[in-house]
């Protein structure tokens, strides 16, 4: 029977009672992954304009960083290669190369932070000089089957390179079964796979694409990336990358897609991760520079609605932030 004998507000009477009948634990910093991005040089640190408080880091740098998420209990990192105009081409060769930026910084990483998670962003976007995530056909298309080799490629030379966890996150059909494969062939069967699965073509990744210099020169990646009116097909990207050998599966973006991180946790047997991405990122810290909102209360509720929506893992630029205001 419900008003007057039903009365939800009971139970909010006191912060002890809140405490008492909580659904979801207080936040903490168990589950972060912090972004690390990648570039060439010494000591330098620069910020990307459209996401303050987020750098472009060379190796030195890249290594005090990774000590001081270390020091914050922020469990890994994800790190991204910036590499330079020159060094991009057709097939973004780079990539797989064992001096790259990533092989090199997970080599530093784990030498002398060897506790902490190191996760490598599996992709071409950043390696290739039109700005697809693969290699493009006659008619501009990216080849998914010929991309696939290349992925398997990258993979191999990240996770010899000390990488922990292979983040493919090109949307490429059979990418989890190719790097699988190709790392078991390599002997690398302790390194695990975090797919990027339920990943949408979506225009929250508009920051990114300048912290990362990988916006498409031509088109948009909707031929690889999902439509964002589905959502029986994000269980379906899900269901097949654990058939594959996922060990993590990922929703991408987050905030606008917590009916997928809910509906993807009911249907896999594997930990979910959500990424708060960058365009979440920038449009809280432009209202919040502007005193429009209270960026901390912001952050602490939408990393909670993660955590409630079934999201055990969530990449995050406000790692550090969050490790600081629960301390
Ligand atoms: C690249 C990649 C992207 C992001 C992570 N990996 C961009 C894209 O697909 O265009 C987006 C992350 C963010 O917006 O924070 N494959």
């Amino acid at each position: 029977m419900p008003f007057p004998r039903q009365r939800p507000r009971r139970l909010r009477r006191s912060e002890n009672l809140r405490r008492m009948v909580r659904e979801t634990h207080q936040l903490s910093t168990d589950g972060l992954v912090s972004p690390i991005f990648l570039r060439d040089g010494k000591k330098i640190r620069r910020e990307i304009v459209s996401m303050p408080g987020v750098f472009q880091m060379s190796l030195d740098v890249a290594l005090e960083e990774a000590q001081q998420l270390h020091a914050l209990k922020i469990p890994a990192t994800i790190l991204f290669g910036v590499p330079p105009r020159k060094r991009k081409n057709a097939k973004g060769s780079d990539a797989w190369s064992d001096r790259g930026l990533v092989q090199q910084a997970s080599t530093l990483i784990k030498k002398h932070v060897p506790e902490l998670v190191v996760i490598a962003d599996t992709c071409f976007c950043e390696y290739t000089d039109h700005g697809h995530c693969g290699v493009l056909d006659a008619h501009r298309c990216v080849i998914n089957d010929k991309t696939l080799e290349n992925l398997a490629q990258t993979a191999v030379s990240q996770a010899k390179a000390g990488a922990d966890i292979i983040a493919p996150s090109g949307m490429m059909d059979g990418m989890v079964a190719a790097i699988r494969e190709g790392l078991d062939a390599a002997g690398l069967m302790e390194t695990a796979i975090m797919a990027y699965s339920v990943k949408y073509a979506s225009a929250f990744y508009g920051p990114f694409r300048d912290a990362a210099d990988s916006a498409p020169v031509f088109g948009d990646r909707r031929q690889y990336q999902m439509d964002y009116h589905n959502a029986l097909e994000g269980e379906r990207e899900a269901r097949l990358d654990v058939d594959e050998g996922a060990d993590i599966v990922m929703v991408k973006p987050a905030l606008a897609y917590m009916d997928l991180i809910q509906r993807v946790r009911a249907v896999v047997d594997v930990p979910v991760c959500a990424y708060n991405v960058s365009g979440e990122y920038s449009m809280v810290k432009a209202a919040a520079a502007k005193g429009w909102i209270d960026e901390r209360r912001i952050v602490l509720e939408s990393l909670t609605g993660l955590k409630r929506a079934g999201a055990g893992i969530v990449i995050t630029y406000w790692a550090k932030d969050v490790a600081r205001w629960l301390k």
